[in-house]
């Protein structure tokens, strides 16, 4: 059973969906996972206490201040569990975590929960395209909840729009995925590229890309939480407590990759490396009064992993990442075989809310076999730690 000694707290909100939410305690009960049930006094609304302690098998938490125990109730629940699923997530619920309120037991729990939290909004469409409502979202996005989007169609207010709450099998997905993050990696040499290479025109400008290096970042963090040794070779000026080499331009990148992958097990390239840089670089400013237009000439940069291909050994693990538009699976198996990767992993770009610069992504991890695994939405921390358990424990 996938959720075999899990401990799961389910958070209940006022909203129609709650009924979804039976379902769902259901099918993680079914799955093995050990489930307490919080609701908040609106939730009562829409299903009973005795449906939920019957599902879960366990007593209800509604009280903020009961008189069970010396413990209070928001920390011990916290501490007690693996993960925290609020569905439905009310806009009102939402607002108040966003914003760190705590008047109820669920919100309280929240703020005090310190394991993945996904929330699952359900509203009306209105409201869930409310200027507040996407503030807030934005916000706990980049404070690592993670959003199960609400889904499009008829909603239970005669409204057809995006705000019903995503499917339990959607939901239960998440759950999933959330639960088998940590990847053991101790002993293990990780060298990780991220950002997007900056190929200088003159001292003023450069050719650029809209890497931010969150993705690389987020990996280099994983790795090191989860016992790695990390080197992250980055654009991006950042200090961490691991090892960072700052560079700017693909050579000076594959000059520091190249150094580095010899000591190293496994090597992640998730940079973007500018494929082109000028021919020459002027070495001073360039003036537009000299001329209407400007050609400049461009050399191919060398391909980083190419040139790692050539010193890998077999015990060695090399990672791509294939940032694409249009035919992702097809032009990340091409990179894989070309490259002589061990892994790809295939990043589709054309959806804004993820990929370049986004706190989420979503990827397909592919081995050498073609096997492929699908990651859905969540923040670039939890891919990542999806990614390197992926990696490590195949
Ligand atoms: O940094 P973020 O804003 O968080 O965005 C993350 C990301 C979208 C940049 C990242 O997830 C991603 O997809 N990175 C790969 C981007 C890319 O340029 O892919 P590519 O298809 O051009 O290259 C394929 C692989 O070859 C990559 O691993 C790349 O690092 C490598 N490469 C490319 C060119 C080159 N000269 N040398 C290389 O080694």
């Amino acid at each position: 059973m996938v959720l075999s000694g899990k401990k799961i707290l389910v958070g209940i909100t006022g909203g129609i969906a709650a009924y979804k939410t039976c379902e769902l305690i259901r099918l993680l009960i079914k799955a093995g996972a050990e489930v307490k049930a919080v609701m908040t006094p609106s939730a009562k609304e829409f299903v009973t206490e005795t449906t939920i302690r019957t599902l879960t098998r366990n007593q209800v938490y509604i009280e903020q201040f009961p008189v069970r125990n010396w413990q209070p109730e928001h920390i011990s629940l916290a501490d007690s569990s693996d993960l925290f699923i609020i569905a439905p997530a009310s806009a009102n619920t939402i607002g108040k975590i966003a914003n760190g309120i705590c008047d109820n037991l669920l919100t309280s729990l929240v703020t005090a929960f310190k394991k993945p939290v996904i929330l699952a909004p359900a509203m009306n469409c209105n409201m869930w395209e409310s200027h507040f409502v996407q503030k807030n979202v934005a916000a706990l996005k980049k404070a690592g909840f993670c959003i199960v989007p609400p889904e499009s169609g008829e909603l239970a207010c005669g409204y057809e729009g995006t705000g019903r709450m995503a499917s339990v099998d959607k939901i239960f997905n998440f759950v999933e995925e959330a639960l088998h993050l940590e990847p053991n990696l101790k002993g293990k040499k990780i060298i990780i590229t991220a950002g997007g290479t900056k190929e200088p025109i003159d001292p003023v400008r450069f050719i650029g890309n809209r890497s931010s290096g969150k993705m690389g970042i987020a990996l280099a963090d994983a790795a090191f939480e989860s016992g790695a040794e990390v080197s992250l070779i980055t654009t991006v000026d950042i200090n961490k407590a691991y090892k960072v080499t700052k560079v700017d331009t693909a050579l000076e990148m594959l000059e520091a990759t190249k150094k580095g992958f010899v000591e190293s097990d496994i090597l992640i390239m998730v940079a973007a490396v500018a494929d082109y840089r000028p021919k020459t670089v002027a070495e001073q400013k360039i003036k537009k009064e000299n001329s209407d237009s400007l050609t400049l000439e461009l050399v191919k940069n060398p391909d980083i992993l190419m040139e790692i291909s050539k010193i890998k050994k077999p015990e060695q693990t090399v990672v791509g990442f294939c940032a694409e538009s249009e035919n992702l699976f097809d032009n990340a198996l091409k990179k894989l075989k070309e490259k002589n990767l061990d892994y790809i992993v295939a990043n589709d770009i054309s959806d804004p809310e993820i990929g370049f610069n986004s706190d989420y992504n979503a990827v397909t991890l592919i081995d050498k076999n073609k096997e492929a695994v699908d990651f859905v939405p969540m923040p670039k921390k939890n891919i990542a730690k999806l990614i390197l358990k992926g990696i490590v424990d195949d």
